[in-house]
Parts: C-alpha cells; structure tokens; sequence
C-alpha cells in the first residue's frame, strides 16, 4: 500500500481538485484506493457525495482498524472507498498530542488497511500543526501543489525548510503546477524556470479551467463529465508521472 499526501500550507492552490482527480483515476485503472478527507472542511467528501456517520470523528481515525474501517464509504465508482471528513476532525490535533509518537500515529494507524488498499491518497488540511506533521510522516509521496507566482513558489520552499528543520522525511517531497495561466507572463516565466530548476516538480502542469471548477455544482471528478478537457488530460498525465514514480 502506498500513500500520496496532497499538502500546501496554503489553501485555495488546488489540493483537493488533485486529491479527488488522481484518486479517481487511479481507482479507475483498478487499484483498490481510498480518498482520505483530513481537511474538516470536507471538500472531497462533498465531490464523492458521501456522508459521514454519526459516531464517526477523531478518535476512531487515529484508533485504526475495525474502529476506522467501519468509517469507510463506498463511493459510486469502482475501487474508490472514502473515509469521510468531519467537522470533529478539527480536535484531530488534540487526540494526536495525547498519545505518545504522536507524529507517526495517523501512519501507524492507515497500515492497518494495507489488506485492503493499493493506495491511500490523503487531502489534508491547509496548515502546519502535529496532524501536519503525521501527514509528512505517513506520505510515501508527499504531494504539493503550486500556483506559478512568486509567492506561492516561496510557500513551497518555506515547506522544505520546514521538513528540514523538523528533521521530517523529505524522499518523497514533490510538487506540480497547478492552476496555471500560461496567456500571463509570470506564469509561463516562473513555470519555465522551476521545471529547468527545480527536479523535484513534475513536468505536468494542470491549467486554470472552468472545467475543474464544474465539479462543485457537479459534485463529481472531473472525468466523469469532461475527460477530453485540458485539465483532464493534464491530470492524466501527472498521475502518469505519479504511477512511474510510486511503483
Ligand atoms: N485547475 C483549476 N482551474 C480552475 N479552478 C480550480 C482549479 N483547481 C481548483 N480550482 C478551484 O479553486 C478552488 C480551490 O480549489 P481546491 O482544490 O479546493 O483547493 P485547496 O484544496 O487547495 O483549498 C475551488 O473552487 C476549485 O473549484
Ligand atoms: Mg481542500
């Protein structure tokens, strides 16, 4: 079983569009994946049209087995399970800090459905606390998407020194291009340069698209009612990428 985190200390830059956008597509190709929604907001669970159960929170996610797999859901397509987020999910950080290693707990606690899943793909939360932290710890692949600005660019190398600093894995630290412009000039500029720089980014860079934005009032992956659309095609190609890099 591998597990990708999607991670930016920023919100808004794409994670959980790739988070639902890869899942699906691997599930597609027949891996048994399960969509992890960390993020309290429950942005994917809502995509994935899933609800949560009453007792579920906290408490069972970090518990691991039958606790945390009677929180799966199915979702309406073949091989994509979710474990649905939860507004509880918030005191996650509380529970985490009450346990000793409390930064390799969440991991400790996903292994316990390596029997059932080839992948794991996580949608975290848009910050830097000890659930943070547990996610870097779990992620084989940890995955963090970038707005081609400067500013954005500095967020992804204040997150390296962060792991630096913290002594927290960096083998699988990478990045990707997300919601680009390429009619503006930063943008093309600043995409040019990282990918002739930077090793650690993936060459596939998805476009900002009305296309991705349907899957709100959709509430579906983007494939399900736009596979020819750029952005389909460049999410395609980064799970290529991913797959190459992963297994
Ligand atoms: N490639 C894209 N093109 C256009 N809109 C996008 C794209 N990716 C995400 N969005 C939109 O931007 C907003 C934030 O995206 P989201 O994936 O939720 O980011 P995050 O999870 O990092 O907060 C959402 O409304 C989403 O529909
Ligand atoms: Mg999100």
């Amino acid at each position: 079983m591998k597990v990708i985190a999607l991670y930016n200390i920023k919100g808004g830059v794409g994670k959980t569009a790739a988070a639902v956008n890869l899942a699906y597509l691997a599930a597609a190709e027949g891996r048994r994946t399960l969509l992890c929604d960390l993020d309290p907001q429950a942005a994917a669970t809502f995509y994935l049209r899933v609800r949560a159960g009453k007792r579920h929170g906290a408490k069972r996610l970090i518990r691991g087995g039958k606790a945390l797999d009677r929180q799966i859901r199915e979702s309406d397509f073949p091989a994509l399970d979710l474990l649905p987020a939860k507004l509880g999910f918030r005191n996650l950080d509380l529970k985490l800090d009450a346990r000793k290693r409390s930064r390799k707990r969440l991991g400790e606690s996903l292994r316990t459905l390596a029997d059932a899943y080839d992948l794991v793909v996580i949608d975290a939360p848009p910050n830097i606390t000890l659930l943070s932290e547990n996610i870097i710890a779990a992620a084989d692949l940890l995955l963090c998407p970038v707005i081609p600005t400067t500013l954005s660019l500095r967020t992804w190398e204040q997150l390296d020194r962060f792991l630096r600093k913290e002594k927290l894995p960096r083998d699988g630290l990478r990045a990707f291009f997300s919601m680009a412009e390429r009619r503006k000039k930063l943008h093309s500029a600043t995409i040019h340069e990282t990918l002739d720089s930077d090793p650690r980014f993936f060459s596939s860079v998805i476009p900002m698209s009305a296309a991705v934005e349907r899957m709100g009032p959709e509430r579906a992956p983007l494939f399900v009612y736009d596979r020819r659309s750029a952005a389909a095609r460049a999410f395609q190609a980064l799970w290529t990428e991913i797959r190459h890099q992963l297994y």
